[in-house]
């Protein structure tokens, strides 16, 4: 089954323009597919993380529909959508999102301890030294980089296996070897099954892209 977006808008207010109401994204329908990647690129302010946001049920859009199986995400109860965003995506957003109070293993097994579950603490293990960081599991997230804290926020995006994986900027605090190391994972990942969208400014992303998409004003550039 797959992911479809039809018609998708999304309006701001913004309180220093006279003419203050604009759409950040401007008419999109797209279909994400199981076992792809898709690349989303587009200048800074060009609607990418809008547009994620919507597809990934954190941000209710102004008009159009976003269906999952054929069902309307945002037609669900509150209850219901978070249920789903939790058993079925997995969302690395843009900036940081760690709690300093937990070491970097709690911080992954975090969307299981929300819902009162067990984690697989040895499958996080797994996930941390794929990403480089396995012997990290016991640090605080003030005694990693940037970079590292990257990949934590990617272990617990992938900790419980989503069917759709929504990555926003994922390797723009990391290096180039760690960057090839992220997208070969993310890559692997959709062959194993899951649908994986990727915003980037890499311009070698696209060799591991299956589609690729620009965004240019909130509208799809061919
Ligand atoms: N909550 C908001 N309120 C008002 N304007 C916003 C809001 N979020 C984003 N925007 C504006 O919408 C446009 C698209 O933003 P965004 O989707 O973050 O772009 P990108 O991720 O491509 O850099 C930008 O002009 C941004 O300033
Ligand atoms: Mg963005």
């Amino acid at each position: 089954m797959a992911l479809e977006a039809l018609d998708l808008r999304k309006e701001f207010i913004r309180e220093s323009r006279s003419s203050n109401r604009f759409a950040a994204v401007d008419g999109i329908s797209l279909t994400l597919e199981k076992g792809e990647v898709t690349v989303m690129m587009g200048r800074s302010g060009s609607g990418k993380t809008t547009l994620m946001n919507m597809l990934c049920g954190l941000l209710v859009p102004s008009s159009g529909s976003v269906k999952l199986d054929g069902d309307d995400i945002y037609a669900l109860s509150d209850s219901r959508l978070s249920r789903l965003r939790g058993s079925r995506m997995g969302v690395i957003p843009q900036g940081q999102t760690a709690l300093g109070s937990l070491n970097v293993l709690q911080n992954v097994l975090l969307p299981c301890t929300l819902c009162r579950e067990d984690g697989d603490e040895e499958h996080v293990r797994e996930l941390l030294g794929r990403l480089g960081i396995g012997e990290l599991a016991e640090a605080m997230p003030a005694e990693l980089s940037g970079g590292e804290l990257r990949r934590m926020s990617i272990a617990r995006a992938l900790m419980r296996s989503p069917e759709y994986i929504f990555a926003d900027e994922p390797t723009a605090d990391l290096d180039d070897e760690n960057t090839a190391l992220v997208f070969d994972f993310l890559k692997e990942t959709a062959r194993a099954g899951a649908s994986v969208l990727i915003i980037t400014h890499e311009n070698d992303a696209s060799a591991y892209s299956d589609r690729l998409l620009t965004l240019k004003s909130g509208r799809l550039a061919e």
